[in-house]
């Protein structure tokens, strides 16, 4: 979604602003533009389409040390050129760039309209450089301020002012702003990724707060004009693990990393003495673990699927009741809230605008809420009241890899320590910590398979549909899987519990649309195998994926993809390695731009 470099300080700012923007890419955006302020002078460059566009139209160089630029994902009006961002005031003196909502820009349009204002254009965060060159003050931090009282909605924004150059105001509402702290130079960002070549010293502006700064440091304040302050944090990785590391794309480097991430996720964590695990960042003692009744996960997208596959995990290992819905549709049925459940929101980036806002909602109420998140210091991970760092390293492909089997083993490791308060026996705890041991290893035995894969996308890269079907904890490897071949080879894809098949789906079965049967090694193999007999029955391709060996798998199917046996534990997650490799493949061969699909955004910030 749409991405905030600015820079102030000793360098020339516009190869700082392009490489950053090039950093923001990851995130999802259809238009760009970059402001820059030399001598009194605000000089802005917008272009639709990628930033080659942009690159095109910028000059080779430019004295100016103090700009900013802007990747916009189109909300209100179109990805044009008028629509990008950085927005002028409409005497060019005030430049702004914006992310998020402004929710009563229709009503501030018109009222500025009728005071006689021409807009250049459709987006709601135009008015905002006109609101801003309307309240002159004593400082371009207090004209910011005064402007953002008149404002409903949600920012993360940065002010450039033509009157005061080296000078950049902030502020925060509902979407990342993050200050990061050089020597003689100062950063702004939504995300930490842009600025980690330059610094990893940053400080994450609250909601409410405001930040302005120049070359030589920053201040903080509320918008009643208190002051507020905060240490800078250090970030957890470095540039290096921004690379595509020699691979083609980044999702295939996530997809190969993986063994390295849930060594990385389980790290510490797996208590052989006691035969539990430990998350210390929980913040919940043995009694307040043994209180809890119920736990309801909440996520969108794959970390919805990732939570659906945790509530099994939680629920079949430490017999709680556990259930995993998407944070949106909980947050809007105005869901009960019960002291004795333990909330969990999970979230790779930390900041899914919806995740935020069920977790603000259950709050409110008086719920109490865990986080699973990967970014170290994002927006969710500040506001629970504990939770498990995913430690999954950055995650640049739009579509999730490496974080969503990294929430999984999160979620095994909570299972195995919700139920070591509860019925499982200490000689259940140490087989499922020896299950763990080997998951790194097994990964990587699923990950040999790549080239089988390959060969298979080979052979299915004409289907237009797919269906993906597995049975209880199959299921959510089956939702997975199909997520990810629509998002990177836009082929349709539908996922079913296998017994639904008959219920409806099954009247598309035909011999263009192949069905992914997950069939993992387990007592419900029979009745996964009789699925597959009503598809052949039907003429429907048959891809197994399975780490059984089944005589009856190879006879039936049309082709398999061999996972490696495990603990059943482990099964959605090792399982769910060869659908990750068949998206990629089909992807690649259709020649799709593999890690910023079409539509997508990495990390939606807005509702
Ligand atoms: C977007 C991404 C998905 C991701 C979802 C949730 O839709 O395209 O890949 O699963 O957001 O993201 P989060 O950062 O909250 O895990």
């Amino acid at each position: 979604m749409c991405g905030i470099i600015a820079y102030s300080g000793h360098q020339a700012a516009l190869p700082i602003l392009r490489a950053g923007l090039r950093r923001l890419e990851y995130r999802g955006y259809d238009s760009a533009g970059i402001t820059l302020l030399a001598r009194s002078r605000l000089q802005t460059w917008r272009a639709a389409g990628k930033l080659d566009q942009l690159e095109s139209r910028l000059p080779e160089k430019n004295a100016a040390k103090c700009g900013m630029g802007h990747t916009r994902w189109a909300t209100h009006g179109a990805a044009t050129d008028e629509n990008a961002h950085p927005h002028l005031s409409p005497d060019g003196g005030i430049a702004i760039i914006h992310n998020g909502i402004i929710e009563n820009a229709m009503s501030l349009r018109a009222a500025l309209t009728a005071e006689g204002a021409v807009f250049a254009s459709d987006t709601d965060s135009e008015v905002l450089a006109h609101l801003v060159a309307q309240c002159p003050a004593d400082s371009l931090l207090e004209s910011v301020r005064q402007a953002l009282t008149r404002v409903h909605g949600t920012f993360g924004l940065v002010v450039m002012d033509a009157a005061r150059p080296g000078e950049l105001v902030a502020a925060r509402n509902g979407s990342p702003v993050i200050i990061g702290v050089g020597e003689r130079e100062m950063f702004i960002t939504s995300d930490a990724n842009a600025v980690i070549s330059h610094t990893r010293e940053v400080v994450h502006l609250e909601d409410g707060e405001l930040a302005a700064l120049d070359a030589r440091g920053f201040t903080l304040s509320t918008m009643d004009s208190a002051v507020t302050s905060r240490a800078p944090i250090t970030l957890d990785h470095d540039a290096e693990s921004l690379s595509r590391g020699g691979y083609a794309h980044y999702m295939l480097k996530e997809i190969m990393e993986q063994p390295e991430a849930l060594a990385r996720t389980l790290g510490g964590r797996l208590d052989r003495r006691f035969n539990t695990a430990h998350l210390g960042g929980l913040n919940l003692g043995p009694r307040e673990l043994l209180d809890i009744r119920r736990i309801k996960i909440l996520g969108c997208g794959s970390a919805y699927y990732a939570g659906i596959a945790g509530a099994n995990l939680v629920e079949s290992v430490a017999r709680l009741p556990a259930t995993a819905e998407p944070a949106a549709e909980f947050r809007y049925r105005n869901p009960l809230i019960e002291a004795d459940t333990l909330y969990i929101v999970v979230s790779q980036s930390g900041e899914t605008f919806d995740t935020l806002a069920a977790l603000r909602e259950i709050r409110r109420k008086g719920g109490r809420v865990i986080g699973v998140c990967n970014v170290v210091g994002s927006s969710i991970a500040r506001e629970v009241e504990g939770g498990i760092y995913m430690h999954a390293g950055p995650e640049v492909s739009v579509a999730s890899t490496k974080a969503f089997s990294s929430m999984l083993g999160c979620f095994m490791l909570l299972a195995l320590q919700l139920g070591r308060v509860r019925d499982v026996s200490p000689q259940q705890g140490g087989e499922m910590i020896a299950a763990l041991e080997a998951l790194p290893s097994l990964v990587d035995t699923a990950l040999g398979e790549s080239d089988a894969i390959a060969v298979l996308a080979a052979k299915y890269s004409g289907i237009r549909n797919a269906f993906y079907i597995g049975r209880t904890d199959a299921f959510p490897v089956a939702l997975e899987g199909a997520q990810k071949l629509k998002e990177i080879s836009y082929i349709h894809a539908e996922a079913y519990p296998a017994s639904e098949l008959k219920h409806g789906p099954l009247a598309l079965v035909d011999p263009e649309t192949p069905t992914m049967v997950v069939l993992p090694d387990n007592n419900l193999l029979p009745k996964s195998l009789s699925s597959l007999q009503e598809i052949r029955a039907r003429k429907g391709p048959v891809i197994a994926v399975t780490n059984a060996d089944h005589p009856e798998i190879h006879a039936l199917a049309d082709d398999v993809i061999t996972s490696p046996p495990c603990h059943p534990l482990l099964h959605p997650l090792v399982m769910g390695i060869g659908l990750q490799l068949f998206a990629y493949h089909m992807a690649v061969r259709m020649g799709r731009d593999v890690d910023q699909p079409r539509n997508l955004a990495k990390s939606v910030t807005v509702e």
